[in-house]
């Protein structure tokens, strides 16, 4: 249920300074309703600090920040933090609390009415499919259980948009591909997702994505337009026949190759500007198989991130 043209969240040059610090530098970007937005920044980009600003808990330096129409002036904490849930890796919940005690602590925080807070604990419960006893103690239960119980904490007071910073951290590969079938779910239901990540087949899932380098924002586009744009020239997917063509496309890859990176098994590569492409894909197709490909978004990250170095 992505809504055109209606944004949830608005930023318009906002900055954030610690001391002499700017930590978030004329960052000015908006989220419609519905949409999955990726927030990508290697570590200390600015992302934490940019939605701790939009969840009201750090006010902004200079900026305006409006989150469903409203916008952030001194009295409106409470209004603004009833619109937004919150779930961070790193504080999520207490080990040595049951799920039950857990959720009802989320909920005081929240001042949530006692029945709302029984109803909407059944329906987010069912929404996770979580049918166990939820008198367990939370230390015990596996990471991706606990990321999905952290998930419907933030969602007890039904929040129009959801911050997740980090959600899946440290947990397997099968408990983020759960996790993130529910972000898209409630997404379909008209929930607004903002998140941040590490992972790049994570980030695929976003509607959009904004890449944060050192507070500024650099890049802002969906997927599919950063792989078409990020890169002016041709990139291949080079996979050598065997170990000794292996070797040769590594021994040589400064003299055929201006980007050549290394992906599992295969290798993504640019031609060096100074051969004729044609003729050098079809002389080194002897020693492996050249395919046309579009970037990953790992090659898109890395060269917005890095630049040309
Ligand atoms: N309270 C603070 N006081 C001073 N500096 C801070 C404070 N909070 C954050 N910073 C600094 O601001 C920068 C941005 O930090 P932030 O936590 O927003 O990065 P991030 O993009 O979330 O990184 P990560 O991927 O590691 O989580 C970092 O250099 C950090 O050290
Ligand atoms: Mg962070």
């Amino acid at each position: 249920m992505k809504t055109e043209g209606c944004p949830i969240v608005s930023v318009e040059n906002l900055y954030v300074t610690f001391g002499e610090f700017h930590a978030v530098k004329d960052v000015s970007f908006s989220v419609t309703q519905g949409e999955i937005f990726g927030f990508l920044g290697a570590n200390g980009a600015g992302k934490t600090t940019t939605i701790r600003v939009l969840c009201g808990l750090l006010p902004a330096s200079q900026g305006k920040v409006e989150i469903d129409g409203i916008q952030f002036t001194e009295g409106m904490e409470n209004v603004i933090k009833s619109k937004v849930g919150y779930m961070s890796q790193k504080f999520t919940l207490y080990d040595d609390l049951s799920i039950d005690e857990n959720l009802q602590f989320a909920a005081a925080l929240r001042e949530i009415d006692k029945k709302f807070f029984e109803n909407r604990k059944s329906e987010l419960l069912q929404f996770i499919g979580f049918d166990s006893n939820t008198s367990q103690i939370v230390a015990g239960l596996p990471g991706g259980i606990k990321q999905e119980i952290a998930l419907i904490a933030s969602l007890l007071h039904d929040p129009k948009i959801i911050f997740l910073d980090e959600p899946t951290a440290g947990v397997s590969s099968v408990s983020r591909d759960r996790f993130w079938s529910l972000i898209k779910r409630l997404a379909k239901i008209g929930k607004t997702i903002f998140v941040t990540t590490h992972y790049m087949d994570e980030a695929e899932n976003c509607h959009r994505i904004a890449l944060m380098r050192s507070g500024e924002l650099i890049a802002l586009d969906t997927p599919t337009n950063l792989k078409k744009n990020t890169y002016k020239q041709n990139m291949y997917s080079v996979t050598p026949n065997d170990g000794d063509a292996r070797k040769y496309f590594v021994n040589h890859s400064k003299e055929f190759f201006a980007m050549f990176a290394p992906y599992g098994l295969h290798y993504h590569v640019i031609i060096s500007k100074k051969l004729d492409e044609e003729k050098t894909i079809k002389n080194l197709q002897q020693y492996g198989t050249i395919k046309k490909i579009l970037p990953s978004l790992e090659d898109v990250f890395i060269k917005l991130v890095e630049g040309d170095r």
